[in-house]
C-alpha cells in the first residue's frame, strides 16, 4: 500500500547513471561508490542516486540545487524523456518507466506540459498560434479560443497577433506559460523557467504563477538554483547535491532545521523574517491568564508581524488561525530572536 494520494507522483529508489554499462554500476553506487570515483574509475556519470520523493497533487514542489546537481535529469524522468537505471516513477499507481511508447506519448501530451528557460516559441507563429499549438496539433476545435483565454490570464491581452521576436523576454515567457496552461495538463514541468529573466521581471512571473496557482491547483514541479525563488514558490522543497537528495521539506523546515552543514550553508543568508510564520514560534497560552488584546494571524510572516506590533505599540499578541482558533501567544523579543540565524548570533555572544 502506498501512502500517496491519487494523482500524486511518487519517485521511488531512483538511480540514473550515464554511460554504456550503467546498469552494471548500480550495486556499487548503492554500496557507496561516489560520483567522482564512478567517473574516475569507470568513466560513467552519476546523475541521480537513491531518490525518493512524493510530489503532491495540486501543490508546487521545487527541486533546487546548483548547476550539475541533477535537477534536469530528475524532471525528465517524470515525463519519461529519461529512463532510470533503476527505480520507479509512479503516477496514479502506474509506473511511467513501464509504459509502452504509445502510453507514454499520451501521458506526456495529455497530463504534462513543459515550460522551458529558453521559451521555445515558434518564431513564425503569432502569440495566439504559439499558445494554441499543442491543442491544434491534437485537433482540438476550440484551440484558439482557449489560447485566447490563457493569453489574457497571463496579462498579454492585445498581443495575440504579435510575433515572439516583437516581445521582451518576460513577455515571451508569459507566452510559454500561456501555452502550457492552454494544454490544460494537470502536471506542469518548469525547468529553470524564470532563470534567464531580469530580477524584477522574474519576480513578476513568480507572482503571476502564484496567483494562477491559487485557483488552478496544478501539480507543479519547478526547478531552480535560486533559494529565494524556491522559498517563495515551493510548498515543498527538495535540495539536490551531486545527484543525491540532501533534504526535503517546507521552506520553514529547511531554514529552521537544515539537515546538514551543506543545507545550513545554503540557507545561511536567508531573510528568516520573511520565511518563518507566527504560528511556528507560538508560545502556549497560559491557562487562566489574560490574553494580549492585539491579534496576529497564524500564517503571517515574522517581519510583518513585528512591524504591525511595533506600529501598534504592543509587545505581545495572541495568534489566531484562519478559523479564529487560538494558536498561542507571541512577543517581540521572541520574534527578534527567531529572525536571527543562530550561527550569526553565536559570534556576537
Ligand atoms: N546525457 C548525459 N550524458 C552524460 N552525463 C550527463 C547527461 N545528462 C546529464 N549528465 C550529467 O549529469 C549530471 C546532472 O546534470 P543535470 O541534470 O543537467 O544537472 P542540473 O540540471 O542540475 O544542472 C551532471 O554531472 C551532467 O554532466
Ligand atoms: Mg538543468
Amino acid at each position: 500500500m502506498t501512502q500517496a494520494g491519487k494523482h500524486d507522483i511518487e519517485i521511488r529508489d531512483l538511480y540514473k547513471i550515464f554511460g554504456p554499462e550503467a546498469a552494471r554500476h548500480v550495486e556499487a553506487v548503492k554500496a557507496g561508490l561516489g560520483k567522482a570515483e564512478l567517473n574516475d574509475r569507470h568513466n560513467h556519470v552519476l546523475g541521480l542516486q537513491d531518490i525518493n520523493l512524493t510530489i503532491p497533487h495540486g501543490r508546487i514542489t521545487v527541486i533546487m540545487g546548483l548547476s550539475g546537481s541533477g535537477k534536469s535529469t530528475l524532471i525528465r524522468h517524470i515525463n519519461g524523456l529519461i529512463r532510470p537505471t533503476a527505480g520507479q516513477v509512479l503516477y496514479d499507481g502506474q509506473d511511467v518507466v513501464t509504459m509502452t511508447p504509445a502510453q507514454l506519448r499520451d501521458f506526456r501530451r495529455q497530463k504534462t506540459a513543459m515550460v522551458f528557460q529558453k521559451f521555445a516559441l515558434l518564431p513564425h507563429r503569432t502569440v495566439l498560434r504559439n499558445a494554441a499549438y499543442g491543442l491544434t496539433v491534437r485537433g482540438v476545435a476550440e484551440a484558439e479560443d482557449r489560447a485566447r483565454h490563457w493569453i489574457g490570464r497571463v496579462g498579454l491581452q492585445g498581443y495575440e497577433d504579435y510575433y515572439p521576436r516583437q516581445l521582451s523576454g518576460g513577455m515571451q515567457q508569459r507566452v510559454g506559460l500561456a501555452r502550457a496552461l492552454t494544454n490544460d495538463a494537470e502536471i506542469l514541468l518548469m525547468d529553470e523557467a524564470f532563470s534567464a529573466l531580469d530580477p524584477l521581471i522574474r519576480m513578476d512571473m513568480q507572482a503571476i504563477l502564484l496567483e494562477l496557482q491559487q485557483e488552478l491547483r496544478k501539480t507543479i514541479i519547478f526547478i531552480t538554483h535560486d533559494l529565494d525563488e524556491a522559498l517563495r514558490l515551493g510548498d515543498k522543497i527538495a535540495i539536490l547535491r551531486d545527484g543525491a537528495m540532501e533534504q526535503v521539506g517546507t521552506g520553514q523546515d529547511i531554514v529552521l532545521r537544515p539537515a546538514n552543514d551543506y543545507v545550513a550553508e545554503f540557507v545561511r543568508e536567508v531573510n528568516r523574517g520573511r520565511i518563518i510564520e507566527a504560528r511556528t514560534i507560538a508560545a502556549p497560552a497560559v491557562q487562566g491568564a489574560e490574553l494580549p488584546g492585539f491579534t496576529v494571524k497564524a500564517r503571517s510572516k515574522l517581519d510583518l508581524v513585528a512591524r504591525r506590533m511595533t506600529r501598534a505599540g504592543v509587545s505581545e499578541a495572541q495568534i489566531r488561525d484562519a478559523d479564529g482558533g487560538l494558536v498561542g501567544t507571541i512577543d517581540l523579543p521572541a520574534i527578534l530572536d527567531a529572525m536571527v540565524n543562530p550561527a550569526d548570533a553565536a559570534s556576537e555572544d
